[in-house]
């Protein structure tokens, strides 16, 4: 090999618009071999658009693409694979009625004579690659039946059937668990030893001065710089991306708290939670902490009326109640923001302004018809308050960026005026700088009079957000700590089960 290393993939002044989107404006970017190069920039600034046109799923308006010092031109996803580029998806983009074999094989799958698909060979390959990702799953199962955090899994083993040039890992720990992030980390790791390119795209800025070696920004569909990432700090990361230092104080004007609005009293939903008790006043934001899988999002589903406890009470303002269904949890001034934006908050095919009024559409009802004024009213007030970046109300909410979708699934549940709103994991997926005014929002409300709740596994959100913390463990409440009491440490033991006051 020269001395001066070539590229393993560069992209030159890459151009690529969108009806009302200038999405990519003249781009530059490329990867060495055995280089982990993240991409950064705020939702919406064109991430994913230029991975998919690296990936041959979008043809650039203008500009080149060049593998190995050749030019190339890659119009769909398996000619690109075919030049060892493959995309590892934000979206999640498997079959779910296939198996999990059929999805990473998919379009490629081995025959045997006559064309027919050779089952046991696919099957054999697709364990064979499961097994290197840790994974406990059998390649036979179908798609549908796994976890999100599986499919995650069948989508990253579908990039390593083939010698891969470059490996593009577009937000791949949003739906993973601690160790999971473990095995993955592993792999591009292991990857990158054996020389191949990674490009990682993420919004935690831990994960991307853990893994790369050099940092590009993208703002508003324009190359900002790249930067090494040894030489680099957060801060500098961040005035590249937005302009702007970040502002993480807390707003020190001492909150002041009403009326008890939600009590919760011994409730116990056996395997998933266990004796689970608290109050959240309005004026409050209390946040419940604890690794995936403590319980936190079963609570608050039981509270949203999609599960029923075995056995405890629930109070709201005062009256005990009985939430039969989220229709029921909503009448009584109950919203909650899943966690999950694409199963459980949006239709994706649906308009924004639609996605945000789906769950008032009856109230928006005067006879036969919907008031579409007061619909777009509703967007319109929520789209400002979030700035929430579409080109129009008619957008068809699955081509937004990742964050603006989950501001539109916030905005639908703030646009119902609740007592008690709970948010589950609020800021997943979305930029530093969108993630910022998100946490100024919950504040906000909570200081209108809202009574909230934030479920959230990031230490700094819960610390920044909350005036309690609700630490939880393997489905029961460890400890509840003042926010001017809690301390990392504090914090950290009794999310892992560590009972320190009563040590034996
Ligand atoms: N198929 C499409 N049709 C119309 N507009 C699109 C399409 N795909 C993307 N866009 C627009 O292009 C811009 C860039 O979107 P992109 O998904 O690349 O952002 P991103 O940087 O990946 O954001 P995020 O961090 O939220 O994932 C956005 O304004 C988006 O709405
Ligand atoms: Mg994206």
């Amino acid at each position: 090999m020269s001395s001066t290393q070539e590229a393993a993939l560069r992209l030159q002044g890459i151009v690529k618009t969108f009806p009302g989107v200038r999405a990519l404006d003249g781009v530059d970017f490329e990867v060495m071999p055995g280089e982990v190069h993240a991409l950064l920039g705020e939702n919406g600034a064109g991430k994913s658009t230029l991975m998919k046109v690296l990936a041959g799923m979008y043809q650039p308006d203008e500009g080149q693409i060049i593998i190995a010092g050749q030019p190339v031109r890659m119009t769909t996803p398996i000619e690109a694979k075919a030049q060892g580029v493959v995309l590892i998806h934000q979206e999640l983009s498997l079959v779910p009625e296939m198996s999990a074999a059929e999805n990473i094989y998919l379009g490629e799958l081995p025959v045997k004579s006559f064309g027919r698909v050779d089952w046991k060979t696919l099957e054999e390959r697709s364990n064979a690659i499961l097994k290197r990702l840790k994974c406990s799953f059998r390649a036979e199962m179908t798609v549908a039946r796994l976890s999100i955090a599986n499919q995650q899994m069948v989508e990253i083993a579908r990039a390593l059937t083939v010698e891969a040039r470059v490996v593009i890992f577009d937000e791949p720990t949003a739906s993973l668990t601690d160790a999971e992030k473990v095995v993955l980390f592993d792999i591009i790791n292991d990857l990158k030893a054996r020389g191949v390119g990674i490009i990682y795209i993420s919004h935690r800025m831990d994960e991307i001065f853990t893994l790369s070696d050099r940092i590009t920004v993208l703002r508003d569909g324009a190359y900002r710089g790249t930067l090494i990432t040894a030489d680099t700090t957060e801060d500098d990361v961040t005035r590249l991306m937005i302009g702007r230092s970040l502002d993480l104080s807390r707003d020190e004007e001492p909150p002041s708290f009403g009326k008890t609005m939600l009590e919760v009293r011994n409730l116990t939903c056996p395997g998933l939670f266990e004796d689970v008790s608290f109050t959240v006043r309005t004026g409050e934001v209390v946040g419940f902490y604890g690794l995936v899988g403590a319980g936190r999002t079963e609570i608050a589903e039981t509270l949203f009326g999609l599960r029923k406890a075995a056995s405890g009470e629930i109070l709201v303002d005062g009256e005990a109640v009985d939430i039969v269904s989220p229709r029921a949890a909503i009448a009584m001034g109950i919203s909650l923001v899943p966690e999950n934006r694409k199963e459980q908050g949006l239709v994706l095919q649906m308009n924004c302004r639609d996605n945000m009024t789906l769950p008032q559409i009856q109230d928006l009802t005067a006879g036969p018809f919907v008031s579409h004024g007061a619909e777009l009213a509703i967007f319109d007030q929520y789209r400002d308050r979030l700035a929430i970046k579409t080109p129009s109300w008619r957008q068809s909410a699955g081509v937004l960026s990742g964050g603006n979708q989950q501001k539109i699934v916030i905005g639908k549940w703030l646009s119902m005026q609740p007592r008690v709103l709970i948010v589950d994991e609020p800021t997943r997926g979305i930029d530093v700088g969108s993630k910022s005014e998100i946490h100024q929002l919950l504040r906000e409300l909570a200081a209108q009079g809202y009574a909230v709740i934030v479920i959230s596994s990031e230490m700094p959100e819960v610390l920044r957000v909350s005036d309690r913390i609700v630490a939880m463990y393997h489905g029961r409440i460890m400890r509840e700590f003042e926010i001017a009491d809690v301390t990392e440490d504090t914090l950290v033991q009794a999310i892992s089960g560590i009972k320190s006051e009563k040590t034996p």
